[in-house]
């Protein structure tokens, strides 16, 4: 869509979307998925248990996120039933057009895909052996062959993950190609260009994002310690 604009008149600012720290957990689940994979076919189990425990410490703060966030990143902004769903999709949808952050079918696929990184990690927590090299933090909580079965499906489920990201990109390749959508830059930058009766996220609050990410860490350290009693 093309807009004539008066001869002197300034263009409208850029629009927020996606705050720094959406972005900032989204970056680090595209780069880390592939490295845990890696170290894992490369048996580098001690970055592998290293980078599983920053991936856990990355949802947990994006969980919390989906509370606490901006409103593109709450899960009450984009997680909507199946009649939304499929409204959507016909294009019947009142007000998707003037609408910021994930549609209602993005919803489902960043849910799907939050939930599969977080079984994958919740796995490996308990998985290996210990009598033959490197095991989760929480592997000693379990018996030797509950540990064994989920080594198992902690392996196989990794095809789960990918094959979700692989859906995941296609669907951006998708709406790039096909409906002239440039979703990735918003991801990268934060903002996408305004347009009439749009109206961009809030401002980033700071003080609640560190204590989302404080909370996070803490967690993720806690695991890495094995889960101690607390008292
Ligand atoms: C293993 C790799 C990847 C994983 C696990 C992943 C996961 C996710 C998740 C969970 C979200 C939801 C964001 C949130 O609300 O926190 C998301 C959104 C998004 N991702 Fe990825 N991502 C991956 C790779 C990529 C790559 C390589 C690109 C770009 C080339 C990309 C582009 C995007 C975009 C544009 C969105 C926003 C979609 C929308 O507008 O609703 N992702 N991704």
């Amino acid at each position: 869509m093309s807009e004539t604009r008066a001869p002197g008149a300034r263009a409208a600012p850029d629009i927020r979307v996606w705050d720094p720290l959406l972005r900032l957990s989204h970056w680090s689940f595209a780069l880390l998925v592939p490295i845990l994979w890696w170290t894992a076919e490369n048996k580098v189990w001690a970055w592998h248990r290293r980078l599983g425990l920053v991936l856990l410490g990355i949802l947990v703060f994006r969980i919390l996120w989906g509370f606490v966030g901006t409103r593109t990143a709450l899960f009450a902004d984009f997680v909507k039933g199946p009649g939304t769903v499929l409204a959507y999709l016909r294009g019947a949808l009142p007000g998707a057009a003037t609408r910021i952050g994930h549609s209602p079918l993005a919803g489902w696929s960043t849910l799907a895909l939050l939930a599969a990184m977080l079984v994958q990690v919740g796995m490996g927590l308990f998985a290996g052996d210990p009598f033959d090299g490197m095991t989760g933090p929480l592997n000693p909580l379990v018996g030797v062959m509950t540990a064994d079965t989920l080594t198992e499906w902690h392996e196989t489920f990794f095809y789960v993950v990918a094959g979700l990201a692989v859906l995941h990109l296609a669907a951006i390749v998708y709406y790039a190609s096909f409906k002239g959508q440039d979703l990735v830059s918003p991801m990268l930058s934060g903002e996408r260009p305004a347009s009439e009766g749009v109206e961009g996220n809030g401002p980033m609050p700071w003080l609640r994002g560190l204590a989302a990410v404080a909370v996070a860490a803490g967690f993720a350290w806690w695991i890495t310690l094995g889960a101690p009693p607390l008292t």
